[in-house]
């Protein structure tokens, strides 16, 4: 049995599984004829250190890159299967955001009647929104599934992995989470919360094993299969994006440095590269760097279903 197959074997499937599984298969089946369908996997993933989880170890991630990219793919015609960490940034919502909606609201009392109104000068910018919204969710082009750990991410990545393979290089899998490459071995991990009369604990993180190897190989072998790379020391990013296409032979690595993901990013090929970024008026305006990246990502990929890269 390989790693990755061991890793499998020892982490139970999550609760609600089967009925993720389900849903993943209706969504494949309903839209799989006809359309092209991206895995959007977004925010970070979290590693238990108890079985009765008081505390886990987390990451930065927000989830902005793939709630800002699922709608970009849903707006050029693609159906998307998006597994995101629960209470990350999700498609559409990220608009209506804590202080932010509430100060796009106001309060109107016209005949006695009190009524709660979007205030004039959001109404254009939440339109498009909302119209982008509703089209989605009549379409049915939108599946939604959460997680929290890393071991209910890479159950659900497995099953999305696999219904996809159904429809050969029509998928795209986008895997713009930020996932843990540590974790305590279920036999390691006490059962109930860490006491601190008991002194410093010591605690030792297994490395999991990488999954894109399984996935490019295995799962969902004719797909368009890209995934990140984080950095944030800029001059390892080329080198190990190259590392990681040499090891996992998949299409394309989008590399990133953590404090500059928002405006700049690179496309990392077998044999070339190059910067796809924001200038200072298009930041200015507003404009999202995963727009650019999914615009060029649609174009890659048509021609990969044409059989031309
Ligand atoms: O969410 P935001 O705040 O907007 O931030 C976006 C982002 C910086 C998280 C995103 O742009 C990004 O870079 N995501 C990938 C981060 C990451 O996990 O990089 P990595 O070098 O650790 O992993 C590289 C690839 O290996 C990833 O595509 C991951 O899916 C894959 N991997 C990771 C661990 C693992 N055990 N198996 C894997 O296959």
């Amino acid at each position: 049995m390989s790693r990755w197959e061991e890793f499998y074997e020892s982490l139970p499937p999550p609760d609600g599984f089967d009925d993720a599984k389900q849903r993943l298969h209706e969504f494949c089946k309903r839209l799989g004829a006809k359309n092209k369908i991206v895995l959007v996997t977004s925010g970070g993933t979290t590693v238990p250190l108890e079985h009765n989880t008081v505390r886990f170890v987390d990451n930065f991630s927000a989830g902005t890159r793939g709630s800002a990219s699922a709608e970009y793919f849903l707006s050029s015609g693609y159906a998307v299967i998006f597994i995101f960490r629960q209470k990350s940034l999700e498609p559409f919502a990220r608009h209506f955001m804590g202080l932010k909606f509430l100060n796009m609201l106001e309060m109107a009392e016209e005949n006695e009647c009190l009524s709660i109104k979007v205030k004039g000068s959001h109404v254009e910018g939440l339109r498009p929104v909302l119209e982008q919204y509703q089209e989605a969710e009549g379409s049915g082009r939108l599946l939604q599934l959460p997680f929290t750990t890393l071991s209910d991410y890479l159950w659900l990545l497995r099953a999305a992995s696999e219904c996809l393979s159904s429809i050969g290089p029509r998928a795209m899998l986008y895997l713009a989470a930020a996932v843990s490459d540590f974790y305590v071995p279920t036999d390691k991990m006490p059962t109930h919360k860490m006491q601190s009369n008991e002194g410093p604990p010591s605690i030792s993180l297994q490395l999991v094993p990488k999954m894109l190897k399984p996935l490019v190989n295995i799962w969902v072998p004719n797909a368009y299969v890209v995934s990140f790379k984080l950095e944030t020391d800029a001059e390892l990013l080329i080198k190990k994006s190259r590392e990681a296409l040499n090891k996992y032979n998949h299409k394309l690595v989008i590399a990133n440095i953590l404090q500059t993901r928002k405006y700049k990013v690179m496309f990392v090929f077998p044999n070339h590269d190059y910067e796809v970024n924001l200038n200072e008026d298009e930041i200015k305006k507003g404009i999202e760097i995963e727009s650019k990246i999914v615009d060029d990502l649609a174009k890659k990929h048509e021609l990969y279903i044409g059989g031309m890269v």
